[in-house]
């Protein structure tokens, strides 16, 4: 399938004018994969032609798209305008009042869809479970009549904290149907990581389990909750689900156990006839610096958005099998676990636990069990199961599969072509989904059906929105010239603001660029107009004079074939300047030595040009990462300039992995 397989190559293309003010790219993969003409055949939009007729179209009328998309749901009352807008202030489908919940269930319920799986579930003991979306409906609606009797009104913020279990899903879909402010904290967090996000949005209640299973034990959620909730004043009760069957204490007048509650909760509620804008949800991004920010995502704008990029990129079918492995606790387990397969109507398969436990061919093991048609994962998960062997992967069979996508970070090429060969078997098209918390939804992404892929770029943005890369003065870059991700158009399910800052808003997006949304990423367009991202700006590295996306040296790093994964850094070098610091993590077969050092040095020098050869090389048995799976630069950086780490690291996961690279030896 592939135009031309066998060129891996990345060269030095910089650009004179403007290397100063925008960024270098260096690679050019020439590789190029159309979408299987079978694939294409059943797809919902099926050719590079329809896909730009459907562009072109959302261009010139975007009031015309989106509106015809949300013509489709259910609303109360219709709108009175699709948008208006006060930059950088968005009202979309001002006057309209709909449910979103009421459109991701009681719409299906109302149809042959009422006894379809809407989730099926496997706990990380194999235990199994399937919730229709009849069963789903009728537990959603017994637990918003909880909601209600516990005293939660619309507009009161409700925090979650629970592993991946059907009832994190069965209390968002509460929220929202009551009209609720669900704020989902990550089980993995901290108390002092709820205490501050609770504070942030006085929420009024947290809903927690009493435990989460974890890679054959357990998690005490509950004893984290009370120490996080003394410093809660705003928390009013708090509603605990058995899962693991912990010890726990449960307090008086404010602890209240699920199943109690749900015995008594009739299963029938009445949604909410909310306004369009009526605010939906409070998700916490850690930015570099400072305390997290609440990104707040709305009722409608964000509900049309997360179930047309659903249906589009995914090409999702009534027969499909959608298997993502995020956690509800980021936004792609909120548009992509929760709201988009359900407005759909999809059937989706959530697993609870590690990807490894109780071996690395977990995922594998389900997607042959449960014939999974789509799977939805990350890079870092893809370069985990690279390094540890193929064989994992290829003893089972996973010739169910028929489309697969990535999201979270720039995918390595070869990383690409192994998801592609090993886990696709050359059959299956890979989406790799360019987006944000703060977009609520994806972006820029292939859709499978239409558009030919290459291993590293997530193509082109979808119908109706208007990403470009510029310079810093805010002109368009040329072809192949990196500079910054900007987003030139409001698009239904952008952030509204930050949680109670607006000022932090206005500055952190909208500051940089006159009228334009600033991603935060470095970028760059290539002659078919394909953006590839470069990573975020914060991390690009400055080499003689030139800045370099540090994704595009990591990649030519993870193109040897030792090399699992790599992050790399600049630190101050008197000579130069600034010097490169690569942190390499190696397959398991492969042994760091002097050797294979320079190897690596030379075949960067080789890939991209001697201008990107690493000046140094450090061996990492694991590299820092957030708890949704990225690279922590930042902390590498600090580490490669003092061998020390003062910055903030609370969203680290696992502070075995600083410990290990501050103690080795560097030879
Ligand atoms: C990065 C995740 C390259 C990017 C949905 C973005 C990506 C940040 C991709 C947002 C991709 C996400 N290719 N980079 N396909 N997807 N990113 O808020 O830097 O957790 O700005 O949202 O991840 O991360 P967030």
């Amino acid at each position: 399938m592939a135009t031309d397989d066998a060129t891996s190559n990345v060269q030095h293309t910089v650009t004179p004018s403007t290397a100063e003010v925008s960024i270098s790219s260096v690679m050019t993969e020439k590789r190029k994969f159309p979408p299987p003409a079978d694939f294409a055949l059943n797809a919902h939009v099926s050719s590079m032609a329809e896909y730009e007729k459907l562009y072109a179209a959302a261009e010139a009328d975007p009031d015309a798209y989106w509106g015809g998309i949300a013509e489709k749901f259910h609303w109360f009352k219709k709108w009175d305008s699709v948008l208006e807008w006060n930059s950088p202030y968005a009202k979309w489908f001002k006057g309209g009042k709909t449910n979103i919940c009421y459109n991701a269930l009681d719409v299906h319920v109302n149809s042959w869809r009422k006894n379809k799986a809407a989730i099926i579930w496997e706990g990380e003991e194999g235990d199994e479970r399937v919730l229709t979306y009849g069963e789903l409906h009728r537990q959603v609606s017994k637990f918003a009549n909880v909601l209600k009797i516990a005293g939660i009104k619309p507009g009161d913020r409700v925090a979650i904290y629970m592993g991946m279990v059907p009832e994190l899903i069965i209390a968002v879909l509460a929220c929202a149907r009551v009209g609720a402010v669900h704020n989902v904290i990550f089980a993995g967090f901290s108390a002092h990581a709820i205490t501050e996000r609770v504070n942030d949005s006085r929420a009024r209640m947290v809903i927690c389990a009493d435990g989460t299973r974890r890679r054959g034990g357990s998690i005490n959620l509950k004893n984290i909750v009370d120490e996080a909730i003394v410093n809660t004043p705003s928390i009013r009760s708090v509603i605990v689900l058995k899962v693991t069957n912990e010890e726990v204490h449960m307090h008086n007048g404010m602890d209240h156990w699920w199943h109690d509650l749900m015995g008594l909760a009739a299963d029938e509620c009445e949604p909410a006839e909310l306004d369009a804008e009526h605010p939906l949800f409070v998700l916490y991004t850690s930015g570099s610096t400072g305390k997290p920010k609440g990104i707040l995502h709305t009722t409608a704008g964000y509900m049309i958005h997360a179930a047309s990029s659903f249906k589009y990129v995914f090409d999702i079918k009534d027969e499909d099998i959608y298997f993502c492995t995020a956690d509800v606790g980021w936004i792609t387990g909120h548009t992509y676990m929760a709201y988009g397969p359900l407005l759909c109507g999809a059937t989706m398969l959530m697993y609870e636990g590690a990807p490894n436990y109780p071996q690395w061919d977990r995922f594998w093991d389900i997607i042959n069990r449960h014939k999974v048609t789509i799977l939805y994962t990350a890079p870092t998960a893809i370069r985990a199961f690279i390094r540890a062997g193929n064989e994992w992967v290829t003893k089972h069979n996973l010739s169910s599969l028929r489309l697969l996508g990535t999201v979270g970070e720039p995918i390595n090429p070869e990383a690409w072509m192994w998801y592609h060969k090993v886990v696709g078997q050359g059959r299956c098209p890979i989406v790799d989904t360019w987006w944000q918390t703060e977009t609520g939804g994806i972006m820029v992404s292939p859709l499978p059906g239409a558009t030919p892929t290459k291993p590293g770029t997530a193509t082109r943005p979808l119908p109706g929105i208007a990403v470009d890369v510029v310079h810093k003065d805010g002109t368009p870059c040329v072809a192949n010239e990196g500079g910054y991700l900007v987003i030139k158009k409001p698009w239904p399910s952008m952030l509204r603001t930050i949680y109670g800052d607006n000022d932090r808003y206005e500055k952190t997006y909208w500051s940089d660029f006159n009228d334009m949304y600033f991603t935060g990423d470095g970028a760059r367009k290539d002659e078919d107009g394909y953006i590839w991202i470069m990573g975020r700006v914060d991390d690009v590295v400055n080499v003689s004079g030139h800045r370099l996306g540090t994704s595009e040296v990591e990649s030519a790093l993870v193109s040897h074939e030792a090399v699992a994964e790599a992050a790399v850094v600049s630190r101050p070098d008197e000579l130069k300047g600034n010097a490169l610091v690569a942190f390499v993590t190696l397959k398991d077969e492969y042994v760091g030595d002097m050797t294979l050092r320079e190897a690596l040095r030379n075949h960067v020098a080789k890939e991209i040009g001697p201008i990107a050869k690493p000046d140094e090389i450090r061996w990492a048995k694991g590299l820092p990462k957030t708890r949704s799976g990225k690279i922590m630069r930042r902390l590498l950086r600090e580490l490669a300039t003092s061998n020390e780490i003062k910055g903030d690291v609370t969203t680290l996961e696992d502070f075995g992995v600083l410990e290990n690279l501050r103690d080795q030896e560097n030879d």
